[in-house]
């Protein structure tokens, strides 16, 4: 079924045509007389359209009109007039009908009319139920005050000005991507207009095609109508492709068509088809060594790369990361009732020693799981899972070349030659004694290495590799 459609008319013989021609059109056909009867028909069976006569005899037919959008305000209203009436239909206009057709008409003009309208219809129906479900995804949400959050909001502000260019992010799994992406597309003047999220990981491949292009009729087996893809749904929006990185070879070839000529064919057709669209890819694996290993191409890895943005890791955060946990733990109050006021002293040393291997979203999960379980005005390292408590001692063997080192530094400050008698013992344990091998784990020079290990009286501990 296309959907229900109200035919209001006060001529029996039109409504009788409309009703004939609409159910062989696909629609379910509900029809009123009068204007009163319309209101309490449309209450009853909430159309998917309407289709009103303005001359009616009771009331007006904009009065009708008015009261049909009170109670559903995207409802697609088409006017029909009588030929010569256009000053009434231009005043429904005003009034939020869609459109309006003159009779006689063509039953083939109508259809067209109400296929815009009801796809119209829906694309504000979407943004509606966005804007309510998505407060969240504002600007101001975005926390963080380190240089490289700092840094973000400022390209964010400046992407958000500019409605068309590709934008590539970039970042490790629970940094935040979604939660950009969608900020960016409220900031910029596409707002109103749809956010399509595409996850390319999640559809099989056969699929995500035609989820992306669409079809025609008959295309394949099954494909017994016509169908539009994501890419025409969400023309003048934004289209946010999640894990690009995944998308087959031969997808990418087609995506890099629609980026450069912004066109594109359904299945199985042969018009091109314009889209306004624009493209936010995500990813939160090294595309650039997918385009070295021959998996990614490298033409549309540049062609997406016009703005490249790269979410920062939580742990490269700074204290950002008890500025998010102190909004969470807001958040949680409210939803969980309860009164936790911050992290505890020994916490926040815990988070800010520890590596966040799943960012934001893991802090998220801690602190949610945290406050469940705690009574207590602090959250206390007791209602933190292992690995987060075990994050207070330096393991310098968990790191992996070229990582940052999360030393963390306490309020009372450290001893610096501390730190280094430490990392040497460790290094000797670690190489059971082998002074070479400890030398190439401090990525120190032999010579060097000895001047240390003497300076503190370690030499006893060695041998020589
Ligand atoms: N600055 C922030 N402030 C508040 N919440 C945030 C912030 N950044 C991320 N989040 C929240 O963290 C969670 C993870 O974010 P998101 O889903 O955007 O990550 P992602 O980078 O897309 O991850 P993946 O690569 O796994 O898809 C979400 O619940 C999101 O709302
Ligand atoms: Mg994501």
């Amino acid at each position: 079924m296309k959907g229900k459609v109200l035919v209001v008319d006060d001529e029996k013989l039109i409504r009788w045509s409309l009703r004939e021609n609409l159910a062989k059109s696909g629609y379910e056909v509900v029809e009123a007389e009068k204007g009163s009867d319309a209101i309490r028909a449309f209450s009853e069976s909430l159309p998917d359209i309407v289709l009103l006569d303005v001359n009616l005899p009771d009331t007006s037919g904009i009065d009708v009109l008015r009261s049909v959008k009170a109670i559903d305000k995207d409802v697609p209203v088409i006017i029909i007039t009588a030929f010569g009436n256009i000053q009434t239909a231009v005043d429904a206009m005003k009034y939020g009908a869609y459109d309006f057709i003159e009779k006689p008409f063509e039953i083939e003009k109508l259809n067209i009319v109400m296929d815009k309208a009801l796809e119209n219809a829906f694309l504000r129906r979407e943004v509606t139920r966005y804007k309510a479900l998505t407060g969240d995804y504002e600007f101001e949400h975005i926390i963080g005050i380190s240089p490289k959050m700092q840094e973000l909001k400022r390209v964010v502000r400046k992407i958000s000005q500019s409605n068309t260019s590709t934008i590539l992010l970039e970042g490790e799994t629970g940094t935040g991507k979604d939660f950009i992406a969608r900020i960016i597309h409220n900031q910029s003047g596409r707002a109103p207009k749809s956010f399509v999220d595409v996850n390319c990981a999640a559809l099989p491949e056969n699929l995500i095609e035609s989820e992306l292009f669409g079809y025609e009729r008959g295309a394949f087996t099954g494909a017994n109508n016509a169908k539009k893809g994501l890419f025409e749904l969400s023309n003048d929006g934004t289209i946010y492709l999640d894990e690009i990185g995944d998308m087959n070879y031969d997808l990418q070839a087609k995506l890099l068509k629609v980026i450069d000529s912004k066109t594109f064919r359904r299945l199985g057709g042969t018009a091109e088809i314009m889209t306004d669209v624009r493209i936010i890819a995500a990813t939160n694996r090294d595309l650039q060594a997918k385009v070295k290993a021959g998996t990614f191409r490298e033409d549309l890895y540049w062609r997406l790369k016009v703005i490249p943005l790269t979410m920062p890791p939580l742990r490269e955060r700074g204290e950002d990361t008890l500025l998010i946990s102190q909004k969470f733990i807001e958040r949680f109050d409210l939803e969980f009732k309860k009164q936790v006021k911050s992290l505890s002293p020994e916490t926040k040393k815990l988070f800010l020693a520890y590596r966040w291997p799943g960012n934001v979203r893991e802090l998220r999960n801690v602190i949610e799981r945290a406050m469940i379980l705690e009574s207590e005005e602090f959250i206390t390292p007791d209602h933190l899972p292992m690995e987060i408590v075990q994050a207070g001692e330096i393991n310098p063997s968990q790191l992996k070349p070229g990582e940052e080192f999360g030393v963390f530094i306490p309020e009372g400050g450290l001893d610096i030659e501390n730190i280094e008698k430490e990392l040497l013992k460790k290094a000797l344990l670690m190489a059971k004694g082998n002074q070479s091998k400890a030398a190439r784990l401090l990525n120190l020079g032999r010579d060097a290495f000895r001047y240390r290990i003497q300076k503190f009286g370690l030499d006893s501990e060695t041998h020589h590799g």
